[in-house]
C-alpha cells in the first residue's frame, strides 16, 4: 500500500470527466457543421424558388400581353405556370385585390368572406418573407403600359422541411444519446455493484473460517493454567470481537440488510468509545444531543461503519489536534439529523461534489471509498441522505445525514 496504489484510481475518475468533455465537443461540433451545411442547401434552394417565380411571374406576363401570333409562347407560358406545384403563390392586382393564388390551401366549402380573410391574412404573411415580384401589363398592340400586378410567394414545404429537418434530427439524436447516457450508466452502475457484493461477499467468507478457529483457541488458551496474564485473553477477545464486526459489516454489504429500530444515540456512543482511545489524545470527540433516546431504523454495523468513516475523514482532516463534535437532533418532520463537524482543513468549493465519487481521494495512502460507501450505506440500505452541509477552511467541515426517525 505504497502511494502508488492510490494514483491508478486518481489518473480514472480524471480520464473519466476529459472523456465526457471529448464527447460533449465533439457533439457540438457535428451539430454545429450538420445546421451550417443544411444552411447551405436552403439558401441554394431559396435562390431556386425564387427563379422559379420569377418565370411564373414572366409566364403571366406572356399569357396576359401576348398576341396570337406568339400561340407556342402561349402554350410554354401555361405549361410554366401549371408546373409549379409546390411554392405558394398569390398574384395581386394594382388595388392590392387579390386575383388569384396557386398551392394555397383554400378550403372550397369555405364561404367567400372566409377565403377572402384567410388569403388576406397568407399574403400578409407572404410580403412579410419576401420581396414581391412584379408583373407589367402592356397593351400588345401600342406596348403602353397600363397596370402592375404583384406576385408573391413563400417557401415551398419542401423547404420548410429542409429548414426544420436539421432541428428535428438534432433533438432525435439527443433524445437517442440521452437513453443511451442513461443505459450505459446504469449497466456500468449495475456492474459496480456486483462487483462490490462479490467482493464484499467473498472478504466475509474467507475471514469466517479463521475466526472461528481464533475462537475457539482463546477458549483453548482462557483455560490453559500455565497462562498466567488472563488480561492478555481479554485483549484476544476484544480483537476477535472487532474482526467479527467487521466480517458482518462486509457481509451485510453485500447483501440487502434487514434494518431494527435501534437507539441512534447509543450506536453514535459506541463508535465514539471506541474510537476515542485510538486517536491522538489532542483530539476532542464529544456527542451532543437533548435527547437520549433517539431512534430510527438502522442495520447497526453499517451504521456504525458509517459513523466511523466519517470520524476517521474528520480525524484526517484536522491533523493533530482539534475537536469531532457529533450532533443528533430530532427534527420536527420525522427525521433524524446527525452531524458530524471536525475543526479540520475543510474541502475546497470546487471538489465538494467530487468527494463521494469512488476513487475520489486527496490522501497519499487513500482510497476514496469511504464516502463512496458511506453513501451507498445511507442512501441505498436506509433510504436516507448524506451531503456535505458545510465546508469552509477555517471553520472545518460539517457532513449531515438524515434519517426517517422509528
Ligand atoms: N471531514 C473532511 N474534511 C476535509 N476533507 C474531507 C473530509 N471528509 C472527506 N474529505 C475529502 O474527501 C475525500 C474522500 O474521502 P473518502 O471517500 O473517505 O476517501 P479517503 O478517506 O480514502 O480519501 C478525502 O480524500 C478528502 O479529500
Ligand atoms: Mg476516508
Amino acid at each position: 500500500m505504497s502511494k502508488k496504489a492510490s494514483i491508478p484510481s486518481l489518473g480514472f475518475y480524471q480520464n473519466n470527466t476529459n472523456l465526457k468533455w471529448v464527447v460533449l465537443v465533439a457533439s457540438v461540433l457535428i451539430s454545429i457543421s450538420s445546421i451550417y451545411y443544411t444552411d447551405i442547401l436552403v439558401d441554394q434552394l431559396k435562390v431556386r424558388e425564387r427563379q422559379q417565380v420569377q418565370l411564373y411571374a414572366k409566364a403571366i406576363e406572356y399569357t396576359a400581353n401576348g398576341d396570337d401570333t406568339f400561340g407556342d409562347v402561349n402554350f410554354i407560358a401555361q405549361e410554366i405556370l401549371f408546373q409549379n406545384n409546390s411554392i405558394p403563390i398569390i398574384q395581386v392586382g394594382d388595388s392590392g385585390k387579390v386575383l388569384s393564388s396557386r398551392n394555397v390551401e383554400v378550403n372550397e366549402s369555405w364561404s367567400e368572406k372566409r377565403k377572402e380573410n384567410y388569403l388576406n391574412g397568407e399574403l400578409k404573411l407572404m410580403a412579410q418573407t419576401y420581396e414581391p415580384i412584379a408583373v407589367t401589363l402592356r397593351d400588345p398592340q401600342t406596348g403602353e403600359v397600363f397596370g402592375t400586378q404583384f406576385i408573391y410567394y413563400k417557401n415551398s414545404f419542401l423547404l420548410k422541411q429542409l429548414i426544420g429537418y436539421p432541428y428535428i434530427q438534432l433533438s432525435v439524436i439527443a433524445v437517442f444519446g440521452f437513453i443511451s447516457y442513461l443505459a450505459f450508466n446504469y449497466s456500468k452502475a449495475a456492474e459496480q455493484n456486483r462487483v462490490w457484493v462479490g467482493l464484499a461477499k467473498e472478504t466475509a467468507h474467507q475471514l469466517g473460517t479463521p475466526i472461528s478457529s481464533l475462537m475457539a483457541w482463546v477458549e483453548v488458551i482462557r483455560d490453559d493454567p500455565d497462562i498466567k496474564q488472563k488480561g492478555m485473553v481479554e485483549e484476544l477477545e476484544k480483537d476477535i470481537q472487532k474482526l467479527r464486526i467487521v466480517t458482518e459489516r462486509f457481509s451485510s454489504i453485500g447483501s440487502i440488510p434487514i434494518l431494527k429500530k435501534e437507539n441512534v444515540v447509543s450506536l453514535i456512543n459506541n463508535v465514539v468509545t471506541y474510537l476515542r482511545p485510538r486517536v491522538s489524545s489532542k483530539i476532542n470527540m464529544e456527542v451532543f444531543t437533548l435527547s437520549e433516546n433517539i431512534s430510527a431504523n438502522v442495520h447497526a454495523p453499517l451504521f456504525e461503519w458509517v459513523i466511523e468513516n466519517l470520524s476517521k475523514n474528520a480525524v484526517d482532516a484536522m491533523g493533530n489536534s482539534g475537536t469531532i463534535a457529533i450532533k443528533i437532533l430530532r427534527g420536527n418532520e420525522g427525521k433524524v439529523f446527525i452531524d458530524i463537524s471536525d475543526t479540520g482543513k475543510g474541502i475546497p468549493r470546487s471538489k465538494i461534489e467530487h468527494v463521494f465519487h469512488p476513487g475520489f481521494t486527496t490522501k497519499l495512502r487513500g482510497w476514496g471509498l469511504g464516502l463512496t460507501l458511506a453513501k451507498r450505506i445511507i442512501e441505498t440500505y436506509h433510504d436516507g441522505k448524506i451531503f456535505v452541509k458545510s465546508s469552509d477552511e477555517t471553520l472545518g467541515t460539517t457532513f449531515r445525514i438524515v434519517l426517517d426517525a422509528a
